[in-house]
């Protein structure tokens, strides 16, 4: 029979019993010129399909207001050419260390803890959003008129870690069908059996997410699954980092020895990463520490999403890769492709001094949301700000004596200037200020979010000052909020409009310059003495750096590079240096 299948032991593709040796990669992730040489690399380490997500406040920065979705279907027919078959994770939820774990702030700002259940407001938007993005997938399918690499797609994304909703699950397996997905449909779980008895589905295939003991793993799938094909959705054969803390690494024997008794189970595998790739433009996500409630403190992660998988950042094969192909290599139908040659690296390291500055006020100014004075500080969900920071201006009223000034809820860290002068950096954990002010004073506090979370039950909380801004024990009210958008950047010539105010001589700013580049290629970029912001590339966002490490540079696609000069912007929120470096 034609199509692909869930059978009684296992996978059936066109009537013949097949195992998926699956690799993720998120297109997302990865510069769109370099897709082809990914999905190489994936074949060349033993692979015969690729998994992604499907990250929704990427592609609806507003409601109704879709950014290239064309983007996924472009990726299937990349995937297509390179041969692979195709798992779709649609969501609406992703985690994936993805901001919010890719559901649109303006949509949690609004439903807060209905995410993720049968709300009838939070399922409206899914509706709609899921309709728009199935057009991509819908033809792509395998055993489809246009036969499409899509053999199978998810519902949600571990459920069973979140909620107890299967209303909400059974709704959405019943939107993925009435969309016309044919393709059998699946769910990922923890292999615990509150998970997966809260993530599963009748007649669903259900399959477990681990890093290693496949055996115990599959022996707990089969007690809430008899029968069915066994698969590892997501083999954690890496880990990813949080800025400030240690760089995480995961041995590659020890991770190649997980993989083989995944497959010695009989089983299907999904690396989870193959090929990590970069988290561009601040859309990094973040966790919430403190043990199994996830309510701890904030735990931002870094821009890169190497993973540590065997396929590096820069696209590179590792001793993982070479491990993994090994072990893969015994299950393939004949011998496996040679890797794909590199692409091109920088011929030449080059530095330059970012001469030109503009305070931030200005750059507030130029690209800022509308100010408007408010009885309390909005949130950033309020002013519509994703990613980005948000000006709170207000006063300290006087005359009247020194007393500490404190802010509730802040999320995630503001650097606090009294009449124009800075006072000190407040965070979620040090929400009060060293020195106390006395009144009359003007208070700036220039609040960042440093990503949101993307898993457990603090999901979707609001950025920016969620409670207030208090003098001794006093509010204070009257707050004038102007916010500062990643993407209002994207509008490259109203940034060069900004006036320059000379050198920064190390304050926050905009910082601009040129690299002039021999041989464009793959590099890292180094910001020697920076502190903290986002960087751009000929208008290309790179990603936030942060100097309590542990990335300590960033990755930048070949493609964004061209022969000559090169323009870069850094915007620095807390104290600047004076030069980049490509290498
Ligand atoms: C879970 C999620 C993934 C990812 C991994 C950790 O399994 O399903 O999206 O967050 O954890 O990398």
């Amino acid at each position: 029979m034609d199509g692909f299948r869930v059978g009684a032991d296992g996978f059936e593709l066109d009537g013949r019993p097949v195992r998926l040796l699956s690799g993720a990669l998120h297109y997302f992730r990865v510069h769109e010129e370099q897709w082809r040489h990914r999905l190489a690399m994936l074949r060349a380490l033993g692979l015969n399909c690729v998994e992604t997500y499907v990250p929704w406040n990427l592609h609806e920065p507003g409601p109704g207001d879709y950014r290239d979705v064309e983007a996924l279907g472009r990726f299937l027919d990349a995937v297509r050419e390179a041969g692979l078959w195709a798992i779709v994770r649609p969501g609406p939820y992703i985690c994936a260390e993805w901001e919010n774990g890719g559901l649109p702030h303006w949509l949690t700002g609004v439903v807060g803890a209905r995410a993720r259940t049968r709300d009838e407001e939070y399922l409206g938007h899914v509706g709609r959003w899921f309709r728009r993005l199935l057009r991509e997938v819908v033809p792509r399918q395998h055993g489809g008129p246009g036969g499409g690499p899509v053999i199978m797609v998810q519902v949600e994304n571990e459920y069973g870690s979140y909620g107890s909703d299967r209303v909400y699950l059974a709704h959405l397996a019943d939107l993925l069908r009435a969309a016309g997905v044919r393709v059998p449909l699946f769910t990922s779980d923890g292999p615990e059996d509150h998970m997966l008895s809260g993530g599963s589905l009748p007649g669903v295939l259900a399959t477990v997410n681990f890093g290693s003991g496949a055996r115990a793993a599959f022996a707990k799938l089969r007690e809430h699954r008899p029968s069915g094909p066994l698969m590892c959705m997501e083999f954690w054969c890496g880990w990813f980092d949080h800025w400030g803390a240690e760089h995480v690494v995961r041995d590659a024997g020890d991770a190649a020895a997980a993989l083989a008794e995944i497959l010695e189970c009989g089983a299907s595998v999904n690396l989870y990463m193959a090929h990590g790739g970069t988290n561009f433009a601040g859309w990094a996500g973040a966790n919430r520490g403190g043990g199994a409630l996830h309510d701890g403190a904030l735990e931002p992660d870094v821009t890169s999403y190497d993973y540590d998988a065997p396929i590096d950042e820069h696209g590179r094969p590792t001793a993982k890769f070479e491990a993994f192909r090994d072990v893969l290599a015994r299950y393939a139908p004949g011998p496996l492709p040679e890797p794909p040659a590199p692409l091109p690296v920088l011929g030449a390291p080059v530095s330059a001094a970012l001469a030109d500055w503009a305070p931030l006020d200005a750059v507030l100014d130029r690209l800022g949301t509308p100010e408007a004075e408010h009885a309390v500080p909005p949130t950033f969900e309020e002013l519509d700000v994703d990613r980005g920071l948000v000006r709170y201006a207000l006063t300290v009223p006087g005359p009247r004596g020194p007393c500490p000034l404190s802010v509730r809820g802040l999320r995630d860290r503001a650097v606090v200037y009294v009449d124009g002068e800075r006072a000190g950096v407040l965070t979620e954990d040090e929400p009060v200020l060293g020195v106390p002010v006395a009144g009359h004073a003007r208070v700036e506090l220039w609040v960042e979010s440093l990503g949101r979370v993307n898993y457990g039950p603090r999901l979707g909380e609001p950025k920016g000052i969620e409670g207030g801004v208090l003098h001794e024990r006093q509010y204070l009210h009257g707050v004038r909020a102007r916010g500062l958008r990643l993407d209002a950047f994207d509008v490259a010539p109203a940034v060069r409009e900004i006036p320059g105010g000379g050198q920064g001589r190390g304050r926050p700013g905009l910082y601009r310059g040129a690299l002039s580049v021999r041989g464009a290629g793959d590099a890292a970029l180094e910001l020697p003495g920076f502190t903290r912001g986002f960087v751009w590339v000929n208008g290309f966002n790179l990603g936030r750096y942060w100097s309590v490490g542990p990335q300590r540079s960033l990755y930048v696609p070949g493609p964004v590079l061209r022969e000559g000069e090169n323009e870069v912007w850094v915007l620095e929120l807390e104290e600047g240096g004076e030069r980049v470096a490509l290498r």
